[in-house]
């Protein structure tokens, strides 16, 4: 009996010293909102492998609200969080709470947004975020047949959210494939609106990007002007787009780009209402990030292919980078039912 007592008291010593914990370990999860599709399945995605893998997980999502991100990460700490994966809403207002995590020894990755001004963070797991823009920008040259025309077009830009710094490499490569046909007249932008912080969409909300474009229609296109392409930086910009033209009676709409294939958009992109997308595989985000954090556990390096790029103000975050998929309504099925990700019936087909 007294034996008995001792090997359960020895054990329990154990599992709070962390030597029998491995199986336990507690992994925070901050995910930025539930109102955008893909946050879902990446939360989704990441609890399931983290699970399978035999972490507990504790996964937040914050409603855009900075102040509410924080207190779910000072409570995940408190909670004994030892590692915690941070989308951060806005990358450069966690320094304060990161500061604690870094005082008790827990590391942090930057999912998908970089976190910016800080030391406290170790590892940064995104999709190549340049070559989003990239593949948007030259979809445009393209669909416009850029090269070889010899009149000019009309574009408009929808960019992302100045707080999270995905934004501006997404428009910077879309920018670079667009920028010597701007330069050169075949591209022409009538509202002038160019720069980043022109173009911007505050928290890439639908609604801001909506009522931005139905203020472009009404001062530059209200006299039949022909809009032959909106570049917008995601999905929820698209979408707000979308129904800002549809508001206007738009029935031939123009090239519209979009991000994350959201379920909205593939539907949109079915009915001609939007181009193409970007799919961002997020079964792939959250296996590298699991696989960081199984490395991190086993005291090993985890994968990084990227140590020159994601400067975040304080040092250079090793990063590693997922590739980015053109989406449109040609290959949607393949990419998207054949290979799990969407069922027909989610996509209404
Ligand atoms: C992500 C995009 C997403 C956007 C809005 C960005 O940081 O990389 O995939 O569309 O945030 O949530």
């Amino acid at each position: 009996m007294k034996k008995t007592v001792l090997i359960v008291a020895l054990l329990v010593v154990l599992a709070f010293s962390g030597v029998v914990a491995s199986a336990a370990t507690r992994i925070g999860v901050a995910m930025p909102t539930q109102s955008l599709q893909r946050w879902n399945q990446d939360g989704g995605n990441m609890k399931a492998q983290l699970e399978a893998a035999g972490y507990v997980v504790d996964l937040q999502y914050a409603n855009n609200d900075v102040a509410l991100q924080i207190s779910q990460l000072e409570n995940m700490i408190l909670n004994g969080a030892e590692i915690l994966v941070i989308a951060s809403i806005d990358g450069s207002a966690l320094g304060t709470v990161l500061e604690i995590a870094k005082d008790e020894g827990i590391p942090v990755i930057a999912y998908d947004r970089l976190i910016m001004e800080t030391d406290a963070v170790s590892y940064y797991a995104t999709f190549d975020n340049y070559m989003v823009g990239t593949i948007q920008g030259e979809y445009l040259v393209e669909a416009l047949n850029l090269k070889n025309r010899t009149d000019s077009v009309n574009i408009e830009i929808v960019g992302g959210s100045a707080d999270d710094n995905n934004a501006r490499y997404f428009y910077q490569g879309a920018y670079d494939a667009l920028e010597p046909y701007i330069k050169s007249g075949k591209v022409v932008i009538p509202s002038g609106q160019v720069a980043f912080e022109a173009i911007a969409t505050m928290a890439w909300s639908s609604e801001r990007a909506q009522s931005r474009m139905d203020n472009l229609i009404a001062a530059h296109y209200s006299d039949g002007r022909k809009l032959d392409a909106v570049l917008c930086s995601n999905d929820s910009t698209a979408l707000g787009v979308t129904n800002s033209l549809a508001g206007a009676g738009f029935e031939e709409f123009p090239a519209i780009t979009g991000q994350d294939c959201d379920v909205a958009n593939m539907k949109n992109i079915l009915a001609g209402r939007q181009s193409m997308s970007i799919f961002k595989d997020t079964r792939t985000l959250a296996e590298k990030v699991v696989g960081m954090i199984q490395a991190m556990a086993e005291g090993s390096e985890p994968e990084i292919n990227d140590t020159e790029t994601y400067d975040n103000g304080v040092k250079v975050v090793p990063t590693y980078l997922c590739a980015p998929v053109f989406a449109d309504a040609d290959n949607y099925y393949e990419l998207l039912v054949e290979s799990g990700y969407y069922t027909e019936d989610q996509l209404g087909i």
